[in-house]
């Protein structure tokens, strides 16, 4: 009998699930640097945000219920297009910033374990890292039940952690003009494209769709949800950081949401116990990545577009064994790599990209497979044309256009590895050389 993968999750577990991939590390993290960008308008980056990621995430929606599938990014561009180099380009700018992120994040969580234990050093960082990373990866291996129950954890510990900000906050709500942007409208949207990494995960809801019961129905319901529950918190979040700190100390701290909460009437002990679920926000969000990363190669693998070795599934657990293994391993070397906001504004600018080509393919395939079963279909519709899809490629493209240099070439230097890579699969080498090196023919499951 052939092997699948597990159906258990149910609108609740989908939508926390979700949430939980979307609130983490981010928000922790970045809030600091945008509330430089914005002064007390902080909360006008988040609402931008969830508007791009609405008019995506019912993109994503309407086609996760065409193509409920593994690997969604791929498959839907593939169909699209029946263009396989496009669909692996995005597929390997999805996993590579998703394996930087794990590693970043991973470093953010050794960060604030340093601190809350003393310990010092580089290296300590990068064991507590690796650590962490293969813990993580091996709840992921043990069975999606088993992650979505830790991910419940994780996630309700994290949301504990932004009601906390706001609790705290809540009494100085109303002291200063929310409504006033420190450098103006610019400073919004720049702000608004490097918080965006706090948003992305909405659209992983739909890679485990596979694993959801009822998916066509399900999917979309808990994508809105998810993004809506994000938003509201990290509205309210905001209004509370600036209420309490002002928006310079919050950027020049690297643990801002700490920093807020020490001018409360609780001091240290309130900080204390923000570092402490820093900890749990940031093993969340590495656990979400590496799923979704790992489904992602599993995908691919299943359409040959990566060695074929990558798409087993482990016989009892019923999970991708061997990508994950290829997930952690990669990761795990990538622990020498940069600063959270560099990884996040690449993974933000990935994904924005990514976004960019899902919508377009929305609207490419109202077109081209008019009859094809939709179970959802996003509202607002004139005709063929599906307004929310071209209101979601545009939103992504000025979101695109806000990004520092830097960011964008190391963007593209990502996509040509991926080309180089890409290529030598096809024409076989990659296979061949593993084969001749291990014994091993990565062709075959
Ligand atoms: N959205 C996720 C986070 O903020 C990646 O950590």
């Amino acid at each position: 009998m052939a092997l699948h993968l597990k159906r258990e999750l149910g609108l609740f577990e989908a939508t926390m699930y979700g949430v939980g991939i979307i609130i983490g590390a981010g928000i922790y993290a970045l809030i600091g640097p945008a509330a430089g960008l914005t002064g007390n308008a902080l909360w006008m980056a988040f609402v931008i945000g969830a508007a791009v990621s609405i008019f995506t995430g019912l993109s994503y929606a309407e086609l996760s219920s065409m193509f409920p599938k593994e690997a969604a990014e791929y498959i839907y561009i593939k169909k699209a297009y029946r263009q396989e180099y496009f669909a692996f380009l995005l597929g390997w700018l999805i996993i590579f910033t998703g394996v930087v992120s794990i590693a970043t994040v991973a470093l953010g969580f050794a960060g604030y374990f340093n601190s809350l234990f003393n310990l010092g050093d580089n290296w300590i960082s990068i064991l507590v890292g690796g650590a962490l990373i293969a813990i993580l990866s091996f709840v992921n291996f043990s069975g999606i039940k088993e992650t979505s129950n830790f991910n419940i954890i994780f996630t309700s510990i994290t949301i504990l952690g932004l009601l906390i900000v706001i609790a705290l906050g809540v009494g100085k709500f109303g002291t200063v003009n929310y409504f006033q942007p420190s450098m103006g409208y610019s400073g919004i949207f720049t702000a608004a494209a490097l918080i965006f990494f706090a948003y992305i995960g909405f659209e992983d809801i739909v890679n485990v769709s596979e694993e959801t019961k009822k998916p066509r129905k399900i999917i979309p319901r808990a994508l809105l949800f998810a993004v809506i529950i994000s938003t509201v918190l990290y509205a309210l979040t905001s209004i509370s950081a600036v209420s309490l700190a002002s928006p310079e100390a919050l950027s020049q701290s690297s643990a801002p949401l700490a920093l807020a909460v020490s001018n409360s009437f609780l001091g240290q002990n309130a900080q204390l116990l923000l570092d402490i679920i820093a900890l749990f926000a940031t093993a969340g969000t590495v656990l979400g990545i590496l799923v979704v990363t790992s489904r992602m190669v599993y995908g691919m693998a299943e359409q040959k577009s990566v060695p074929k070795i990558l798409s087993r599934l482990h016989k009892r657990n019923q999970t991708p064994h061997v990508a994950i293994l290829l997930i952690s391993i990669a990761a795990i070397s990538f622990l020498f790599f940069g600063s959270i906001r560099e990884v996040a504004e690449i993974t933000s600018l990935g994904a924005l990209s990514t976004f960019t080509a899902v919508n377009l393919a929305l609207i490419w395939l109202r077109f081209t497979k008019p009859n094809l079963k939709r179970a959802f279909r996003t509202p607002l519709n004139i005709g063929k044309y599906p307004v929310i899809a071209f209101l979601g490629v545009f939103s992504n493209l000025f979101m695109i256009f806000q990004f520092r240099w830097p960011i964008i070439s190391t963007t593209l230097i990502i996509l040509a590895i991926g080309t180089a890579i890409y290529i030598l699969h096809r024409k076989g080498y990659i296979g061949e050389a593993v084969e001749r090196t291990t014994g091993i023919n990565i062709e075959q499951t």
